[in-house]
């Protein structure tokens, strides 16, 4: 099947950016409305979801909090619903909150002080803490505990006060930035991953049940195919196919609706939509197949390094049209085959990738 997307003057245009790690308020209300509140609504994962299981059941039986908890994995994977999932079947309330928004060791100090026992704290982005705020954390993990200074000068003292045991989760798109004493510190550490076809066409099964969407499983398939092994994209597909099915059909989603509506979106088959196609065009066109630092690559497609890293390469790496090699990223001979290129070129073969 061919990539390039022929001219269609009635295509939706690049303000309505799918895959993006940004969300509009429709966005955020989906979320909410479509996040699976219990172990058995949340599909998929089945390794993480049977630790977990007997772990809370262990931590239930015994009333004690569970241990610390840490999630990683790629946008949109479910880190900050499985965190929602665990503290429901704990029975206990969550408190969210994340890095950036902790500026002072006090904030920090604020928030634990005032847990209700076997609560969970969820940290989002838990890699951006700040140095200062993190080691107030250390022992808060470790020992339920914190040291405040009071006081200033030669009169300051410390005091230690002791925190009701709690349920640390911590929820990282990426594990390496975080440090080691902090890692160390989490009982458990899980890596979500990206779900299969099967596990997003459940999915978006349900949530079309939610939403009150006909849909038959053809349908479902479709979106899920196209859903990068992602449920949030995957419940955002199903939403705009929804809105292009009542527009110019019957409102039914069928394989064939879904497959018209998503190339009306520019979301390709495998999933991908432009600014991955940018990124692989990038890559084996302007660079002619050489490998490519991150950096550069980011002010060629237009797209900060960041957002890059966390929510393109993972994708474009799991599907193997993506290498990150010393020299940097390099397209794949998979890749030139998906673009319909001749595989090249000297300069990459001489990097031993082909
Ligand atoms: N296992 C699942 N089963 C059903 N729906 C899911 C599952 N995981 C995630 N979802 C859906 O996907 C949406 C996004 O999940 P969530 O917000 O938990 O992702 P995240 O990993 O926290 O992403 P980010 O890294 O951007 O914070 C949820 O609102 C929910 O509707
Ligand atoms: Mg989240």
């Amino acid at each position: 099947m061919s990539t390039t997307w022929e001219h269609d003057p009635h295509a939706a245009d690049d303000s309505e950016r799918l895959v993006s790690a940004e969300f509009t308020e429709d966005d955020l209300e989906i979320d909410r409305s479509l996040r699976p509140r219990k172990l058995d609504e949340y599909l998929g994962q089945t390794r993480v979801k049977d630790n977990l299981g007997v772990l809370i059941d262990a931590a239930r039986a015994r009333d004690e909090a569970l241990d610390h908890l840490l999630l990683s994995g790629p946008p949109g994977l479910g880190k900050t619903t499985l965190a929602g999932v665990v503290a429901a079947e704990l029975g206990v309330q969550m408190r969210q909150t994340s890095g950036p928004a902790i500026e002072r060791a006090g904030d920090l100090a604020a928030i634990l002080t005032n847990l209700e026992p076997r609560d969970v704290l969820f940290i989002d982005e838990i890699h951006r803490l700040a140095r200062v705020v993190e080691e107030v954390l250390y022992p808060a993990m470790e020992d339920y505990s914190i040291d405040i200074v009071i006081g200033k000068g030669p009169a300051a003292r410390s005091l230690r006060l002791d925190l009701p045991p709690f349920t640390l989760v911590g929820a990282t798109t990426r594990t390496g930035l975080l440090t080691g004493p902090l890692r160390d510190r989490f009982g458990m550490a899980f890596r979500l991953e990206y779900y299969t076809v099967e596990e997003l066409s459940a999915i978006v099964r349900r949530s079309a049940g939610i939403l009150g969407v006909a849909i038959d499983d053809e349908g479902a398939e479709e979106i899920a195919r196209r859903g990068r092994g992602t449920p949030r994209l995957a419940n955002r597909l199903l939403k705009r196919v929804r809105d292009y099915a009542q527009v110019r059909h019957d409102g039914r989603i069928t394989e064939n609706i879904a497959a018209e509506a998503l190339a009306f979106f520019q979301v390709d088959h495998v999933g991908l939509d432009r600014m991955d196609l940018a990124i692989l065009e990038t890559l084996a066109r302007t660079f002619s197949g050489r490998p490519v630092g991150l950096n550069t690559l980011a002010a060629a497609v237009g797209e900060e390094p960041d957002t890059l890293e966390d929510v393109y390469e993972p994708f474009l790496l799991q599907l193997g049209f993506l290498a990150r090699t010393p020299k940097g990223r390099q397209a794949t001979p998979r890749a030139y085959e998906h673009l319909g290129m001749e595989v090249p070129s000297e300069s990459a073969r001489q990097d031993g990738l082909f």
